[in-house]
């Protein structure tokens, strides 16, 4: 595990408590400064500097120091993904952590002693984030964000970071999530935008694929350039709705090889049933992306994904246009170690298990069959 550390001038001397307590762990420390006692040192700097770390996954949490806790706190909570919290004693610790998942946890030197650190951090750091409900609310914090965020289980391990909820909140994709939405709009109006909102989906989606250097010769020179490493995609729409969003997808990674998994309710058991599953036969190597328009209760998107590992997927994620918490839930319970991608997170299910306020059956309006 490794904890970035940073303080202004007034959180100077509880820092070197905090690191006492950290090494003493045998916690790897990033220290973000100060290393001086300067009085016209700012808290946002160092804040930014762990809150950065944090953000883009360098570090698995923070611990930030000023004379209260309350300036880091805010400069901290305005970079994306980062839950920060002063926290004055080992019950507020517990509960920010229980709750809210606090990734930083800010300490205020003029308001707590050295003695009190060990009991603090040692509370933040033991506490499990306790999901369900709590992730829920993160979620809806997350979504109120500009730009895509991440809301992971925030459990410590990192290597990879695995397991989140990843919103998209770009204008365009919440533009034409309002427009797919309206039931007044044709098929094949809502073929189209499934399409495009799949499609714009891809860069988010695709963004930590690895890279791996080669050589090109421009009309001018030579020159290193990049390129997606190894066997790369495969994309697995769930039979029927999934299709809709493949086409999109295909237009910017036109290379990916395309399986597919066909799932039927049980009327018995209301279990998922697979009918058809035909993948690539390198499945194993391929990043594999499972494509569903609608996570109601997380059922067969759940199945999908058992059955691609069964059949040797290691890498899996889930793109899906809209879901309910309900259904994140269930995929992050029964699957820990894959990433949901989703447009919108929708409210809740209803009786018959629709998505409110969703969009209707997406099987239904892509195919015109109702
Ligand atoms: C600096 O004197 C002090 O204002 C700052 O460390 C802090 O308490 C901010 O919240």
């Amino acid at each position: 595990m490794k904890i970035a550390v940073g303080c202004d001038h007034a959180g100077f001397v509880l820092k070197s408590a905090v690191l006492d307590f950290l090494n003493g762990r045998g916690i790897e420390v990033v220290d973000c400064g100060a290393f001086t006692e300067d009085k016209s040192d700012d808290y946002p700097d160092a804040a930014f500097q762990v809150a950065r770390r944090v953000s883009e996954e360098e570090a698995d949490g923070g611990v930030l120091l000023c004379g209260t806790g309350a300036g880091v706190s805010i400069a901290a909570n305005k970079v994306s993904g980062v839950r920060a919290v002063p926290c004055p004693n080992a019950e507020m610790a517990r509960l920010a952590k229980a709750h809210n998942g606090i990734n930083v946890i800010t300490l205020g030197g003029r308001v707590i002693k050295p003695e009190q650190v060990p009991e603090i951090l040692g509370t933040w750091l033991d506490t499990p984030f306790e999901g369900g409900r709590h992730l829920q609310r993160l979620n809806k914090i997350a979504q109120a964000e500009h730009s895509t965020l991440c809301v992971g289980p925030l459990s410590g391990a990192r290597e990879p970071v695995k397991g989140r909820t990843v919103i998209f909140n770009h204008p365009l994709v919440q533009h034409k999530v309002g427009i797919i939405r309206d039931k007044s709009i044709s098929v094949k109006q809502f073929r189209e935008l499934l399409e495009e909102i799949a499609g714009l989906m891809v860069y988010e989606v695709t963004r930590s694929l690895p890279l791996t250097e080669i050589e090109v010769e421009t009309p001018i020179a030579k020159t290193k350039a990049r390129t997606l490493e190894g066997k790369k995609l495969a994309i697995v729409p769930v039979l029927r709705a999934g299709l809709g969003m493949v086409d999109g997808i295909l237009r910017l990674v036109p290379n990916a090889k395309v399986g597919h998994v066909g799932l039927y309710r049980d009327p018995e058991t209301l279990n998922p049933v697979e009918y058809y599953c035909k993948l690539p036969q390198d499945i194993e190597e391929r990043d594999i992306f499972v494509l569903d328009p609608m996570l109601a209760t997380g059922g067969s998107a759940s199945a999908a994904i058992s059955l691609i590992k069964k059949r040797g997927g290691k890498k899996v994620s889930l793109v899906c246009l809209i879901a309910a918490p309900e259904g994140i839930e269930r995929v992050h319970k029964d699957h820990p170690d894959v990433d949901i991608f989703i447009a919108a997170l929708d409210s809740h299910l209803n009786e018959h298990g629709y998505i409110v306020p969703g969009l209707g059956d997406a099987g239904d309006r892509l195919f015109g069959t109702k």
